[in-house]
């Protein structure tokens, strides 16, 4: 069975929210993820001082022209993230363009994952067909993906539910990440279709991200540490 890890969304504004979370998380998690919320609210040094202690998911879905990812990517070399995403919809030459500048601007030791998001989850197949997409949401993903990762990502982010069609496509080797995922028994929210972590770990998920399940729970540390077991049961 699949080694599936548990990233840990810190989605707040405030820096000394995130690194109460992180430090509560840190035994179990194996990075946390910090996105546009906190990187707009507590700026890039707030960033880089977590990922300093902590092993760092860095969500900020870049989506510009080759060039100017490949100068942000640059910029982000003195974070080390270990994750970092970019929008697949940037297209091949973006995709390619990023990773070109990761290799050249990280360590070959510690180049974070470049992964693609497809289409966001957010969106179905009315707003796609009124942006010119007329496929299948599912086509559509798999288009994206068999682009992005013949580019040079490394994996993707994709809902619980895409896992098994990815897997089916592209084998083992793309790193798989997923979000919309609750415990047994915990608050779905606003996610719509969700899965456990076992299921998802089955669907063959490399890294589950869960947020407010851990970090409104009354206790980070055990709600993450339980997580982390049904992982590994
Ligand atoms: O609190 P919750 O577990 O729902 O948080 C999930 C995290 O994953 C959030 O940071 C959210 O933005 C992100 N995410 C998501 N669904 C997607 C893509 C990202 O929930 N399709």
């Amino acid at each position: 069975m699949r080694d599936t890890r548990l990233i840990v969304a810190l989605d707040t504004q405030d820096p000394e929210t995130a690194k109460g979370w992180a430090e509560a998380v840190g035994a179990s998690a194996g990075a946390v993820k910090l996105g546009l919320e906190f990187a707009y609210a507590a700026g890039m040094e707030e960033i880089a001082s977590i990922a300093a202690q902590y092993p760092v998911f860095l969500d900020l879905k870049l989506h510009d022209i080759p060039n100017t990812v490949a100068g942000a990517i640059r910029s982000l070399a003195r974070i080390r993230p270990v994750l970092l995403t970019i929008h697949a919809s940037g297209g091949r030459s973006m995709i390619a363009a990023a990773r070109k500048a990761l290799d050249e601007a990280f360590p070959a030791d510690a180049r974070p994952v470049l992964l693609a998001v497809t289409v966001l989850t957010s969106l179905d197949e009315a707003e796609l067909q009124e942006m010119g997409i007329s496929d299948s949401v599912e086509d559509q993903v798999l288009r994206l993906a068999r682009m992005a990762l013949d580019a040079g990502a490394d994996g993707l982010v994709c809902s619980a539910h895409e896992l098994a069609a990815l897997r089916q496509a592209f084998g083992d080797k793309p790193v798989l990440v997923t979000p919309g995922i609750r415990p047994a028994g915990t608050i779905a929210g606003d996610q719509k279709r969700i899965m456990t972590p076992s299921q998802a770990r089955e669907a063959g998920a490399d890294w589950i991200v869960v947020g407010r399940p851990i970090t409104e729970a009354l206790d980070p540390s055990t709600a993450a540490a339980a997580i982390v077991a049904e992982l590994k049961a």
